[in-house]
């Protein structure tokens, strides 16, 4: 299907049927979500791909009670690092450079710039700026589900502490910043399914200076 298509397909499904999805398309959509840019390669999220019915039942009431939590296949928690420290930043670019085949100084003066930056931001507008790069991630892997005619429900309705602690995200450095249920639509009991996809008019926020 193409993109458009498939962005035109999806919508924020409301009641999943409880089909399993295979492993392979999750794979590709968590794939897709790996492959996502990020704000100098850092990457300084993590994704939890979860799976154990218990721990799902678990989440449910933290996020409203919303039944995609239980009736999915696989629910993606996206959380972002609660600060970025220079440790971290090092060790990151380490990796790339030691991928790339390239000398290990090779990119000092950029990560002193940019730590000379974000060491100086109180650790609340650093993790504003990580669960920034986790939203781009999560928008890849919904328009990857979408493409795979997978269904899915972003989600921002959850009590993010709560969801924190029962994953013991803190002690990670993390911080829970968005959900996303996988599975496949309830037709029949859907109550959205069939309502027409409203966006608002291109010409009231989409400006052409040419
Ligand atoms: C960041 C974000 C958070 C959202 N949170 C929820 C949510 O908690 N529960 C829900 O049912 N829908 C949620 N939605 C779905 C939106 O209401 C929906 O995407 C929007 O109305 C556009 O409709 P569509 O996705 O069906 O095209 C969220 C969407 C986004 C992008």
């Amino acid at each position: 299907m193409e993109l458009i298509d498939a962005l035109k397909w999806r919508y924020a499904t409301k009641k999943m049927n409880g089909k399993k999805i295979s492993d392979q398309d999750l794979n590709t959509i968590v794939e897709a979500a790996h492959l996502a840019p990020s704000s100098s390669g850092l990457q300084p999220f993590e994704i939890f791909v979860i799976t154990d019915r218990d721990l799902l039942a678990k989440i449910q009431p933290i996020a409203s009670g919303q039944s995609q939590i239980t009736d999915c296949s696989a629910l993606l928690v996206f959380a972002a690092w609660d600060n970025y420290s220079e440790e971290k930043i090092k060790s990151i670019f380490d990796y790339t450079l030691s991928e790339r085949g390239l000398p290990a100084d090779a990119m000092d003066a950029y990560r002193e710039r940019l730590w000379a930056a974000y060491g100086s931001r109180d650790a609340e507008k650093n993790f504003e700026h990580a669960a920034r790069q986790a939203y781009i991630a999560f928008g890849i892997a919904i328009a990857a589900a979408a493409e795979l005619k997978i269904d899915s429900t972003p989600m921002e309705g959850f009590d993010n502490e709560k969801l924190d602690q029962l994953l013991d995200l803190p002690a990670k450095g993390l911080k829970s910043v968005t959900l996303l249920p996988l599975g496949y639509r309830d037709e029949e009991n859907d109550w959205l399914v069939n309502l027409k996809k409203v966006r608002r008019p291109k010409e009231s926020y989409i400006h052409y200076l040419s």
